[in-house]
């Protein structure tokens, strides 16, 4: 009976935000795309995140590398969630990923400790961003595990995590007996480095897995104070990338990128940010940009991606 009151005072306590959220999506410098492409580019955004945050009834905005913190702020202001992906770059160029992962991360921070509930999901570079964003220092290390899926070794931690707690028990047996989180990196985060660097205690680590090495790394985490989530493992690549042979596409596959894809959208519906108008909206969602079919060639990581130049950002003054 008890356990009853608390569950419904609970649920009374949250508040709901939009049904219809809008989640940016960090670009990249274009270090491991631009051999796609005669002409030079400045960022890219790989398209499969933007499938993955559509699956699950999201829409997307690109974040354009290399701009001010104004425009970092209005982005936390007219979006619900931001995504920073995958890929490959350094953390510190003057106008790049790191800069930018940090600025963002700070802002939205800032809000979140105003009680707006702005959640970030961070995949393998992105969650390898996290603690640079956090500190400000690259502590990453080296650690090598290419076209392989794996099953999670969930901590005990893990049953007691906004990321884990309330997914339904087929997902959390599936994720941890069968061959569907698939790795392709050669850094990590280990629960070591972030002791050394005093950050351990920020950080709860939900799940691990071993590299060619046996080194231990960090498969999943989530913040202990704010909606932030990172996963070393690609989830968004079972249902829509297909030239890496490595990635899982079965059914059971394809169930549990919906389940983190929908766990993340479902975060982002907890505030009530909003552009300022439809029409600044309607400009600067994803729709306004076409993919391009990169999987047509046999040196492509990604079927399709987004390539942005300079000329683009002006379109930055959008948002
Ligand atoms: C969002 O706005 C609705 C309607 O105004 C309100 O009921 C709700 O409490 C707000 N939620 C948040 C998280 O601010
Ligand atoms: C991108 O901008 C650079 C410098 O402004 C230019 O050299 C390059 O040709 C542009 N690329 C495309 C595809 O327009
Ligand atoms: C973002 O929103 C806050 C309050 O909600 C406001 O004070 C601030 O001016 C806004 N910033 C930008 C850049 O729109
Ligand atoms: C960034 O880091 C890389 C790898 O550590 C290094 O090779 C490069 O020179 C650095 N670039 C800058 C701009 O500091
Ligand atoms: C997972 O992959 C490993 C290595 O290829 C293999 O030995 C193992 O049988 C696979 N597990 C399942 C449940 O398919
Ligand atoms: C990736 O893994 C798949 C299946 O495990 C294998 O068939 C394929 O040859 C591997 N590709 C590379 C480049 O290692």
């Amino acid at each position: 009976m008890f356990k009853i009151v608390v569950i419904l005072l609970s649920y009374a306590s949250v508040n709901y935000g939009i049904d219809t959220p809008i989640i940016g999506i960090l670009s990249e410098e274009t270090y491991i795309v631009q051999h796609l492409f005669p002409e030079h580019y400045d960022s890219y955004i790989t398209a499969s995140y933007v499938k993955y945050i559509e699956s699950a009834g999201g829409r997307v905005v690109p974040v354009w590398i290399g701009q001010s913190e104004e425009y970092y702020r209005r982005v936390i202001n007219y979006t619900n969630g931001i995504l920073f992906p995958g890929g490959g770059t350094y953390f510190n160029e003057t106008k790049g990923y790191g800069k930018a992962a940090k600025q963002i991360y700070q802002i939205a921070l800032e809000a979140n400790k105003k009680g707006i509930y702005y959640p970030i999901w961070g995949c393998c570079l992105g969650m390898q961003v996290l603690p640079f964003a956090q500190l400000g220092v690259d502590i990453r290390v080296d650690c090598l595990l290419k076209n392989t899926s794996v099953p999670l070794n969930f901590k005990k931690t893990s049953s007691k995590s906004r990321l884990f707690s309330n997914a339904p028990k087929n997902i959390l047996e599936l994720l941890s007996s069968q061959n569907l989180t698939f790795n392709e990196h050669r850094y990590c985060l280990t629960q070591t480095v972030l002791k050394k660097n005093g950050i351990l205690n920020d950080w709860q680590i939900l799940a691990t897995n071993e590299d060619v090495n046996k080194l231990k790394f960090i498969s999943a985490m989530e913040s202990v104070n704010y909606p932030i989530y990172g996963v070393q493992f690609h989830p968004e690549k079972n249902p829509f990338e297909f030239e890496k042979k490595g990635v899982p596409h079965s059914k059971e596959a394809v169930d549990v990128s919906l389940y983190f894809a929908s766990f993340f959208v479902e975060e982002s519906k907890k505030n009530n940010n909003t552009f300022p108008s439809e029409e600044l909206e309607k400009k600067s969602l994803i729709y306004n940009y076409n993919p391009r079919y990169t999987g047509i060639s046999v040196k492509s990581p990604y079927e399709q991606v987004y390539i942005f130049n300079r000329t683009d950002f002006s379109a930055a003054q959008l948002l």
